[in-house]
C-alpha cells in the first residue's frame, strides 16, 4: 500500500533509513522494497544519499521517489565520500530515529529492528550492527578484508575513549541512532574519511551511550566495494588525527606523511642518478628535488586533495604553481635556520627543524590554497 502523506502517526516512532549510493543501480530498489516492510513498526521516510552516480541509479530513485512520498533522494553533485553522505543524511533526516545501512544487501534490514529494540529497551543513543561479536556472522568479506578490520578494530578501540572499549566493530556501517542525542555530535564528524562510525565516536569521546547487536554480513549483490586505497590512507589519518588529540587538520597530517615520503624519494632517485646514470652529486641533487616534489605532488593529488583532485591540463598546470609554491621557501629556509642556529640555539637539529616546519606550514597552507584551491 502506498501512503501518500508521510505524517507522523501519533504514538508511532518516525524512522529515517539513510541509504548511501554511489553507483549501485541493481541494487538500491530491491533494499528499498525490502526495507517497506518496517512499516509494520513505523513510520519510516527513506532517504538515499547519492553522489552524482554515473550508471543512473539517481534517476531510479527519483522515479521511485514520484509516486512514493516515504521516499526522498538527495541528490549531491560530484563525489564528496561516504561519510559525508551519511552525516548530510542525518541533517536532513525528520526522524526520531535514524539507520544507516550499505545498499548493496550486505547489511539485512533485520538488523535495523534488533538495534532499535536494544536501543530503546537499555536507552541507549546508538546502537550499531557489529561483524565481530560471539555471534556474528561473516558470509561477505573476503579473508584479507576481515583480517584488515580486526586490525584497523584494535587500532580504534586504542585510540577513542575508555568507554568505548567493549564494542567490536568501530568499521561498521550499520547503524541506529537516536537523532536528538546524536546530532550535536554528528553537526561535528569531520567528513573527509569512509568511517563514519569511528569519527562520531571520536567526536564524542564517551559522551554517548552505544553498543552493538551481532549482524549476519551478507555478500554484496551486485557491483563492486568502493573502499580502494585513498580509504584506507584516510583512516589512517583519522587515527593520527585521533591520536595528536584532533589538533592537526587530517589534510596537513596527509600533507605531512607525503612529504616524509617524498624524502625517501628523493634519497633513492638521488642513488639511481648517480649509480646508474653515473651523474655527480651536485648534478642529480636538483633533479631528484624535482622528482620527489612531482612524485608529493601526484600523491597529494590522489589522496590528501582527492576531493578537488586536478586532471588534464590542470594537472599539469597545477605541477607548475606547486613547483613555484615548494621553491620559494628555500630561501627562507636556509635564512631561517641560519638564524636559528646564530641567535637561539647552535644546535644543528633544531636549527634544521625549525626551517623544515616553516617550510611544512607554507607550502601546505599555499598549496591548499594556490594548487587545490581550498581554504
Ligand atoms: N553517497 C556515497 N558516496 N555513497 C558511497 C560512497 C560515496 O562516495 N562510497 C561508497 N558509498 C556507498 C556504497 O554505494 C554502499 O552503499 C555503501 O556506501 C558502502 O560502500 P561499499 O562499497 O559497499 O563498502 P564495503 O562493503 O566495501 O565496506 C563495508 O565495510 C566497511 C568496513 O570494513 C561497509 O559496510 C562500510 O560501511 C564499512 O565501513
Ligand atoms: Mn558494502
Amino acid at each position: 500500500m502506498t501512503k501518500l502523506n508521510p505524517s507522523k502517526t501519533v504514538g508511532r516512532e518516525l524512522l529515517s533509513v539513510i541509504l548511501p549510493t554511489y553507483n549501485e543501480r541493481d541494487n538500491i530498489i530491491p533494499l528499498i522494497k525490502k526495507l517497506l516492510y518496517l512499516e509494520d513498526s513505523f513510520d519510516l521516510e527513506i532517504l538515499v544519499v547519492d553522489d552524482n552516480s554515473s550508471d543512473g541509479t539517481a534517476l531510479l530513485v527519483k522515479e521511485l521517489a514520484q509516486s512514493d512520498r516515504r521516499i526522498r533522494l538527495i541528490r549531491r553533485v560530484g563525489r564528496s565520500g561516504l561519510a559525508s553522505a551519511i552525516k548530510e543524511g542525518m541533517l536532513d533526516a525528520s526522524g526520531d530515529l535514524a539507520a544507516v545501512m550499505d545498499s548493496d544487501g550486505q547489511h539485512e534490514p533485520i538488523a535495523i529492528e534488533l538495534a532499535v529494540e536494544k536501543l530503546r529497551l537499555n536507552k541507549l543513543d546508538l546502537v550499531a550492527g557489529s561483524r565481530f561479536k560471539g555471534e556474528s556472522q561473516i558470509f561477505g568479506l573476503s579473508q584479507r578484508r576481515t583480517g584488515g578490520s580486526s586490525w584497523a578494530n584494535r587500532f580504534a578501540r586504542f585510540s577513542l575513549s575508555r568507554k568505548y572499549k567493549h564494542l567490536t566493530d568501530y568499521m561498521s556501517g550499520c547503524l541506529v541512532l537516536d537523532i536528538k542525542n546524536c546530532l550535536p555530535y554528528v553537526c561535528k564528524v569531520d567528513v573527509s574519511g569512509f568511517k563514519f562510525f569511528y569519527e562520531l565516536l571520536a567526536i564524542s569521546d564517551g559522551n554517548l551511550l552505544v553498543d552493538e547487536v551481532p549482524i549476519k554480513f551478507q555478500p554484496r549483490n551486485y557491483g563492486s566495494s568502493k573502499l580502494d586505497l585513498a580509504i584506507l590512507w584516510d583512516f589512517l589519518i583519522s587515527l593520527l588525527h585521533t591520536f595528536t588529540l584532533r589538533f592537526i587538520p587530517r589534510r596537513a597530517i596527509s600533507f605531512a606523511l607525503v612529504g616524509a615520503f617524498g624524502v625517501v624519494v628523493q634519497l633513492i632517485a638521488t642513488q639511481i642518478l648517480m649509480l646508474v646514470f653515473q651523474m655527480g652529486f651536485e648534478e642529480a641533487l636538483p633533479l631528484s628535488v624535482v622528482i620527489a616534489a612531482t612524485s608529493n605532488y601526484l600523491i597529494n593529488n590522489a589522496l590528501t586533495f582527492r576531493f578537488q583532485r586536478l586532471i588534464g591540463w590542470n594537472l599539469v598546470k597545477g605541477l607548475l604553481k606547486f613547483l613555484l609554491v615548494a621553491s620559494l621557501p628555500v630561501l627562507a629556509n636556509v635564512g631561517l635556520a641560519t638564524t636559528f642556529y646564530n641567535f637561539v640555539t647552535p644546535n644543528t637539529f633544531w636549527a634544521q627543524m625549525s626551517g623544515i616546519l616553516v617550510v611544512f606550514v607554507w607550502n601546505y597552507a599555499a598549496s591548499s590554497r594556490l594548487v587545490w584551491n581550498t581554504p
